[in-house]
C-alpha cells in the first residue's frame, strides 16, 4: 500500500516538474546562447540575472508576432527564420550582423561583438530605429566635435591654459577628457584599434581594444558606423521601457502611464497620436519619450 501511494507521489511530483519547467521556459533558448551562459553566469553573474528579469528573455519574435499589435513590443514583420523561435540571448544580440562590424573578434568558435548597436537592435525594432536615427539626438557627436566653433568652446573648458610664447593659450584636452566630460552624453566614437590577450579561467582569451570604450552617450558613433546608443535610456541588460519612462516627470508620468494602462497604447509607434492627447510639451530635453523628436 504504502509502496503505491509512494509510486502514485513520485509520479505526481514528476508529471508537476515537467510542467514546471515547460511553464518557467516559455521561450526556447539557442544552443549558442546556452553556451555563451555556460561560461558567462559565472564571469558575469550580474548580466545574466538581469537579461533574465528581461522581457527578452521570455518572450520569443515568433510568439510576439501573434499577439495583436497594439501589445507588440517589435515592429518588425517578418523576423529572419534563425531568430524566430528563439528568445533574444546573449548570442541573439553580440553575435548578429558580424560583418558590418567593426568590433567582431573570433570568440570560442563564434564571431562575436561587445558593442550591440542600434543597427542590431534594427533586426526586431526597425520603427525605433529608424525613428531614433531622425532624432536630433543620434547626431550629436558630429554636432559637436565637427564644428571649430563649438570645439573652441569644448576646448576652453576641457583644456588647460598653459603659458606659452608671453601669452596665455589653451592645451588641447586629451580624448579621455573629452570622453569623460562632453562625450559622456554627446557620444564617443568606438572602434577596435587592436587586439588584447587575457589570462581569464577558460585560458588564454583575446580581445579588441575599443577607443572611447565604455560609453552610452546618445550620439555614440559606433564600430559598424551607425549612431547612437539604445541604452542611453534602455539600461542593459534588462532594456525595459519601465526605466526609460522615469525620465518622465510628475503629472507628465502619471498622465501618460494612465493612458497606458488604459490600454491605448500609445507607443512609440504613434507617437503622433499620443503627442494629440498630452501636449508635444511632453518630450523633455535629454529623456524623450518617443524615439522621434519633433524637429
Ligand atoms: C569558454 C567560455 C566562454 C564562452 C563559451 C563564451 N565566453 Fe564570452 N568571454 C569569456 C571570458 C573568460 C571573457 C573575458 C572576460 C573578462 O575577463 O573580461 C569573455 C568576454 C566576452 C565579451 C567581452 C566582455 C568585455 O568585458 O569586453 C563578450 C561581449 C562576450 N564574451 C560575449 C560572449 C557571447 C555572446 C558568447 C556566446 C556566443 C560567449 N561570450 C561565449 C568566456 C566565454
Ligand atoms: C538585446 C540585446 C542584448 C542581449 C540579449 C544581451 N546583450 Fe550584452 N550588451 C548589449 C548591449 C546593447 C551592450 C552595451 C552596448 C552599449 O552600451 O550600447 C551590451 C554589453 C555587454 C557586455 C559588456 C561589454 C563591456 O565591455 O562593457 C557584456 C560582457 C555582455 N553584454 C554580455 C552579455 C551576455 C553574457 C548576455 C546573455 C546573458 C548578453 N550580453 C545579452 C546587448 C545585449
Ligand atoms: C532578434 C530580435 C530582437 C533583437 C535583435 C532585439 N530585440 Fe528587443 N525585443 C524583442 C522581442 C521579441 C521583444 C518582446 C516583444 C513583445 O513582448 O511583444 C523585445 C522587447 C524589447 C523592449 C521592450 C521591453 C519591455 O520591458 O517592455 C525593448 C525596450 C527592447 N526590446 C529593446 C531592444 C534593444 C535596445 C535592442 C538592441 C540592443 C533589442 N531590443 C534587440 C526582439 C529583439
Ligand atoms: C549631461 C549631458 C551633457 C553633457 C555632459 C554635455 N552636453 Fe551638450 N548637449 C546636451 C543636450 C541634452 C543638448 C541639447 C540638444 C538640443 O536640444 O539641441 C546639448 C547640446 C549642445 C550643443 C548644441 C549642439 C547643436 O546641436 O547645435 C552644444 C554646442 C553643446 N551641447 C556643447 C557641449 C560641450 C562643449 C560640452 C562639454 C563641455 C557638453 N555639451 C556636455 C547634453 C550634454
Ligand atoms: C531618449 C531615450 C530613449 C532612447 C535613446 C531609446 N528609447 Fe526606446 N523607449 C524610450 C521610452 C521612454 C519608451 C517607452 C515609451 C513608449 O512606450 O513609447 C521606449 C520604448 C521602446 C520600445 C517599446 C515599444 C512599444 O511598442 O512598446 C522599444 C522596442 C524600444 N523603445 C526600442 C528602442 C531601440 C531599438 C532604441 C535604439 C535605436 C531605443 N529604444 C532608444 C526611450 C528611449
Amino acid at each position: 500500500m504504502s509502496k503505491k501511494l509512494f509510486g502514485c507521489l513520485s509520479f505526481l511530483l514528476m508529471v508537476f516538474f515537467t510542467l514546471g519547467t515547460a511553464l518557467g521556459a516559455s521561450g526556447k533558448i539557442s544552443e549558442e546562447t546556452s553556451a555563451c551562459i555556460e561560461c558567462h553566469a559565472s564571469i558575469h553573474p550580474g548580466i545574466v540575472a538581469d537579461w533574465k528579469e528581461s522581457r527578452m528573455s521570455r518572450i520569443t519574435p515568433g510568439e510576439a508576432l501573434k499577439t495583436s499589435e497594439i501589445e507588440r513590443r517589435i515592429s518588425v514583420k517578418d523576423v529572419p527564420k534563425k531568430l524566430a523561435d528563439v528568445v533574444v540571448g546573449c548570442a541573439e544580440c553580440h553575435t548578429i550582423n558580424p560583418e558590418k562590424h567593426g568590433d567582431t573578434f573570433e570568440h570560442e568558435g563564434y564571431q562575436a561583438h561587445i558593442v550591440v548597436t542600434p543597427q542590431d537592435c534594427a533586426t526586431c525594432h526597425p520603427v525605433e530605429a529608424t525613428q531614433y536615427s531622425e532624432n536630433l539626438m543620434s547626431h550629436a557627436y558630429a554636432n559637436l566635435n565637427e564644428n571649430p566653433v563649438y570645439q573652441d568652446l569644448a576646448e576652453t573648458i576641457n583644456g588647460m591654459q598653459v603659458f606659452q610664447d608671453m601669452k596665455t593659450v589653451y592645451k588641447k584636452p586629451d580624448p579621455g577628457t573629452c570622453a569623460d566630460s562632453c562625450n559622456f552624453c554627446h557620444g564617443t566614437k568606438v572602434d577596435a584599434v587592436g587586439v588584447k590577450t587575457l589570462d581569464t579561467d577558460f585560458g588564454e582569451m583575446k580581445l579588441p581594444i575599443l577607443t572611447g570604450w565604455p560609453n552610452q552617450g546618445v550620439g555614440r558613433i559606433n564600430p559598424d558606423k551607425s549612431k547612437g546608443s539604445c541604452t542611453a535610456c534602455h539600461t542593459r541588460h534588462r532594456f525595459s521601457i519601465q526605466m526609460a519612462i522615469q525620465g518622465l516627470r510628475g503629472k507628465q508620468a502619471w498622465k501618460y502611464l494612465l493612458l497606458r494602462w488604459k490600454g491605448l497604447g500609445l507607443r512609440s509607434g504613434s507617437v503622433e497620436s499620443r503627442n494629440r492627447f498630452l501636449g508635444s510639451n511632453l518630450c523633455c530635453l535629454s529623456y524623450q519619450p518617443c524615439h522621434k523628436w519633433g524637429r
